[in-house]
């Protein structure tokens, strides 16, 4: 992926994938440069403890359980992106209206948070879209951490088919790999993590009757 210039041709590979599979998975997606600016900052601002605790559920159910979901957040404000995180936005958006043109998804906004998980923590099997929130379509994960290894824990696992949980892609968090997937249809996993895990979340939202 080059930047200021975004590839075309990037996009269109992450459109089939969605298409065709309903996720895909880049390894060294985003450049190291841009990745390693984007980790200082959210080290800057877990030092500075701007992060909160993740919870789960909505509305009347939420709440904090560490034991099944123990990362801390932080909110990008679009109105308020250092250079770096405006440049990965700037992607993001372009992916959305490219996800619109070429799939007729109808996506209409973005919403990204800042995850860190600290070691002993993950977050259990779930769905990004569930009845409270019915307005995340596409999720894109972007990970920032240098020289990940099989004994930090931390992998993503994915499972492509709801019927086959035998059948599962294991992703490490490895500075510059990027993940999307449909936020409906992929059960997925961070397993405990024995470091602490940087990542960038963002979920493609389509409108719903209340937005
Ligand atoms: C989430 C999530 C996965 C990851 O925040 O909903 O599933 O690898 N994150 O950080
Ligand atoms: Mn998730």
């Amino acid at each position: 992926m080059r930047l200021g210039r975004i590839d075309p041709s990037a996009l269109e590979q992450i459109a089939l994938a969605l298409a065709e599979r309903g996720y895909g998975i880049w390894p060294n997606f985003w450049p190291q440069e841009e990745v390693q600016g984007l980790l200082a900052e959210a080290e800057a601002g877990w030092n500075a403890g701007v992060f909160a605790p993740a919870h789960i559920g909505h509305h009347g159910s939420r709440q904090r359980r560490p034991e099944i979901r123990g990362d801390w957040i932080r909110w990008l404000d679009p109105e308020a992106l250092s250079p770096a995180q405006a440049r990965y936005w700037a992607f993001i958006e372009a992916l959305l209206r490219a996800l619109n043109r070429t799939l007729y998804l109808g996506l209409h906004g973005v919403e990204m948070h800042l995850a860190i998980y600290p070691p002993g923590t993950g977050y259990r099997r779930h769905l990004d879209q569930f009845r409270d929130a019915p307005h995340r379509v596409v999720t894109c994960l972007l990970y920032l951490n240098p020289d990940w290894k099989q004994e930090d824990g931390g992998r993503l696992l994915l499972w492509p088919d709801p019927n086959r949980e035998d059948v599962y892609e294991a992703v490490l968090p490895e500075a510059g790999t990027f993940v999307c997937f449909l936020s409906d249809r992929i059960w997925h996993e961070v397993e405990v993590a024995r470091r602490v895990r940087y990542s960038l979340t963002g979920w493609l939202r389509r409108r719903t009757l209340w937005d």
